[in-house]
């Protein structure tokens, strides 16, 4: 297949990169680089040998966007960029629903317009709010708590009406837990800028001795040792999930959507344990205040997925460790 991924430079876009071109598919990718570097293509063609054209182009320049659709032809689009920053999000809401949202529809308009059959769309958990159960399965209610979520929300919703209206192409949108560790090479993982926000990047940096200490925020939560509980996945599992989303949209038609997640919950101090064992130390930590908007716990429930995807997470927490790890330890100076 010929895939277009925008945010390819991205997280979660160049693993999925990679493993797209490992299964020998054609791949393009895009991105304006806002949260990630264009260095990250030449370690991609480092571990799968295979070279693949890359647009700096931002999804709101719509005469860019264009270029791109008019230089290739393309079975089916990945879209993964967006800004992703919970916090940053309720500080600048404007910012963060004119990207994720404009951004989104400017895609779906060419998208039309050049007749692509699939769409895969990067959501998230956090669209689930604060559930009443556990663990969460698909039809779950609905809810967000700041702009970032809704803008995931509001798109899905576009992505409904998209589909109403051109009833022949096929939507998988899939759901995201807390994606977590490295590809195994080392040479691609997370790098966000500046200090962290998400737990398994802080650790690794404390680990390396770059920052002080982990701030644990709460241990008084209704969970087993007070602290709260995440369904980590490992990156490289997350990215076989959209290769399996491919093949079910090329079969079919209509909106799909699917949780990604391995179905287990870790705690913070557990992965603070695991941690300590990939890097052989113990790392410090302190217990700090409950951190706004968390809720105690969430894990998925995968079996949609497991069933008609045939997609199962398969790396366990000790390998996602590992991962991110070797990854921070090659990556001191970033
Ligand atoms: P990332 O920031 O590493 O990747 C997103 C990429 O999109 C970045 O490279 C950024 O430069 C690019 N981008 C942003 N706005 C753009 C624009 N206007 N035009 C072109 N490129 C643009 O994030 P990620 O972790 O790889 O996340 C990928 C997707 O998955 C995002 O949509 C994110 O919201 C979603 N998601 C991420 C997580 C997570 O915890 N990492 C969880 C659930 C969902
Ligand atoms: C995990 C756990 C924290 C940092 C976020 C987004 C979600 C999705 C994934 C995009 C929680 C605790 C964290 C720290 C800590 N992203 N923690 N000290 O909040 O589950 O999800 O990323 O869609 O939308 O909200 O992930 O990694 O920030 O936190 O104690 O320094 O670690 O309280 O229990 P979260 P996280």
């Amino acid at each position: 297949m010929n895939i277009l991924l925008s945010g390819g430079t991205g997280y979660i876009g160049s693993h999925t990169c990679t493993e797209l071109l490992n299964a020998g598919h054609s791949v393009v990718t895009f991105d304006n680089l806002s949260n990630s570097e264009e260095k990250v293509n030449d370690a991609v063609v480092r571990i799968t040998g295979k070279p693949f054209k890359f647009y700096l182009a931002d999804m709101l320049d719509m005469d860019a966007l264009r270029v791109i659709f008019e230089e290739n032809t393309f079975d089916a689009v990945i879209h993964f960029a967006g800004l992703k920053a919970v916090g940053e999000s309720v500080q600048l809401p404007l910012k963060y629903y004119h990207n994720n949202i404009t951004g989104t529809l400017n895609l779906l308009s060419l998208i039309e317009e050049y007749h692509v059959k699939s769409f895969v769309f990067s959501s998230s958990a956090t669209v689930y709010g604060d559930p009443a159960s556990l663990p969460i399965t698909e039809d779950f209610p609905l809810g967000t708590t700041n702009p970032y979520g809704s803008t995931k929300l509001m798109i899905e919703q576009i992505l409904k009406d998209f589909y109403a209206a051109n009833s022949g192409v096929s939507i998988s949108i899939l759901r995201y837990f807390n994606p977590v560790g490295a590809h195994e090479s080392g040479e691609i993982g997370e790098n966000p800028k500046g200090i962290p926000n998400n737990l398994m990047p802080y650790i690794a940096k404390v680990a390396a001795g770059q920052l002080e200490a982990l701030n644990v925020f709460g241990d008084r939560y209704p969970t087993r040792d007070g602290t709260g509980i995440r369904d980590y996945i490992h990156v490289v599992d997350l990215a076989i999930g959209h290769l399996k989303a491919l093949e079910k949209n090329a079969d079919t038609t209509g909106v799909h959507i699917y949780n990604l997640g391995t179905g287990t919950g870790y705690s913070v101090l557990e992965v603070l344990r695991a941690m300590e064992a990939a890097c052989g130390h113990t790392i410090p930590y302190k217990i700090a205040p409950p951190r706004s908007g968390d809720i105690a716990a969430c894990y998925a429930d995968p079996g949609k997925a497991q069933k008609e995807l045939g997609w199962a997470a398969e790396r366990d927490l000790k390998q996602m460790c590992e991962d991110a790890w070797r990854w921070q330890k090659k990556n001191l100076n970033l």
